[in-house]
């Protein structure tokens, strides 16, 4: 019989003609422990990478792909993987130019760990569609990631570069754990518009861990979902932590949200509370603890429940969603707005806001801003 060395030998031999390779257990009648075999390391790699990868999913325990090149105005589609399968990013990982809404990459299923391997990382060449126009018009750009419907999975150390428009979208997720993730923007910092770095929904037990996002959007945005964590995470060149806009969608409830120990720099804003106006729905729970902020131009906290678009643009605030059994805690923004910026903003609607904890917090070098509305009692705004 075949030594299990040697089936990992082959496997790799033969990646060099970027074809898959599952390696079989020995012709012989297998004993019990051969038949774990089967599913065994798959290789993929070049511009036939990503469609085998797709093919051979279900037969793979571990999908290596070795700098894989995927066709313009294809998916990499992993989402229809066994349990327990084992993605890794070696070399770098490319995409083709073409208009259309994407994703480039789409990976679902339960137990999977996504990793990038030592060096290896993403490379999604957004400056091709970077136009200044985002979402709003000009060239149609394709959304990166969609980790949906992900299942007590995890994704370690991924890195990836130049995002066409939104990053990483988190939906459907059950037990997500997303540790030391960079999405680097940074180049787009005239021209990349909406490059959101984690946009969250409908999804519960997420935590987002020693990451760190460059973008000119949301840093992290959650718009529904329970038990969603995002701890010693930096965010820098976007909007802010965001929860919302959370209004008008399926789910409009957002429970027990914690931002801990993170810091956003070189941003419109640092914390953002944005319910839509007229709509309802429920924003329950929500922490911000240990938030250092710095070189913050629009507003350092901004809660507002008069979100129509863009950031107070004038509506009454509403009360259809709530804002309660809020903590925000230890925030360090001595000097951190510009001038021109606003420090603190809190527009509720009538009895909209309750059960606020605020302490500790220090936001300075901007203006205040006078026309806060229906402010829980003992918080200065
Ligand atoms: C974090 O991920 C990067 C790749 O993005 C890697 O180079 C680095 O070693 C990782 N850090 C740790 C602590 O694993
Ligand atoms: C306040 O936040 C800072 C920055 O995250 C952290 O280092 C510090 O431990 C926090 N202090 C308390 C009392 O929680």
């Amino acid at each position: 019989m075949l030594p299990q060395s040697f089936l990992l030998v082959v496997a790799f031999a033969a990646s060099a003609q970027a074809s898959p390779v599952v390696a079989a257990g020995p012709a012989i009648t297998p004993p019990p422990s051969a038949l774990l075999a089967k599913r065994s390391t798959c290789t993929f790699s070049g511009s036939k990478g990503a469609a085998s990868a797709s093919a051979s999913q279900k037969d793979c325990a571990t999908i290596v792909l070795s700098s894989v090149a995927v066709p313009s105005g294809t998916t990499l589609d992993l989402s229809d993987l066994e349990d327990g399968t084992h993605v890794i990013f070696e070399g770098v990982t490319t995409f083709g130019y073409e208009e259309w809404d994407g994703p480039l990459l789409q990976i679902e299923g339960t137990d999977i760990t996504i990793e990038c391997a030592n060096g290896g990382y993403i490379d999604a060449k957004g400056a091709l569609w970077w136009d200044g126009e985002g979402g709003s018009g000009g060239k149609t750009k394709p959304k990166f990631f969609y980790a949906h419907d992900l299942t007590n999975s995890a994704i370690n150390n991924f890195y990836v570069l130049n995002t066409p428009i939104q990053a990483i979208s988190i939906s459907g997720a059950s037990g997500l754990t997303i540790t030391n993730m960079t999405i680097n923007n940074e180049a787009g910092n005239s021209l990349g518009k909406n490059t959101d770095g984690f946009d969250i929904g409908e999804s519960s037990n997420v935590i987002i861990t020693d990451s760190n996002v460059y973008n000119q959007d949301d840093c992290v945005a959650v718009n529904s979902g329970t038990s969603i964590t995002v701890e010693n995470t930096v965010c820098s060149g976007g909007h802010g932590l965001s929860i919302g806009s959370v209004g008008g969608r399926d789910d409009n409830t957002v429970e027990t949200v914690k931002f801990l120990n993170n810091e956003v720099k070189n941003s419109v804003n640092g914390i953002r509370i944005k319910a839509t106006e007229g709509d309802t729905g429920s924003i329950t729970g929500v922490t911000y603890s240990g938030i250092t902020l710095s070189d913050i131009s629009g507003y350092g906290i901004l809660i507002e429940q008069n979100y129509d678009g863009g950031d107070l643009d004038g509506g009454t605030p509403t009360s259809g969603i709530p804002i309660t059994d809020l903590t925000i805690e230890n925030i360090s923004g001595s000097d951190a707005v510009e001038s021109s910026g606003y420090n603190i903003v809190i527009v509720c609607g009538s009895d909209a806001c309750s059960d606020w904890t605020w302490s500790d917090v220090t936001v300075t070098g901007g203006k205040s801003y006078g026309s806060c509305t229906n402010v829980p009692s003992g918080i200065s705004c």
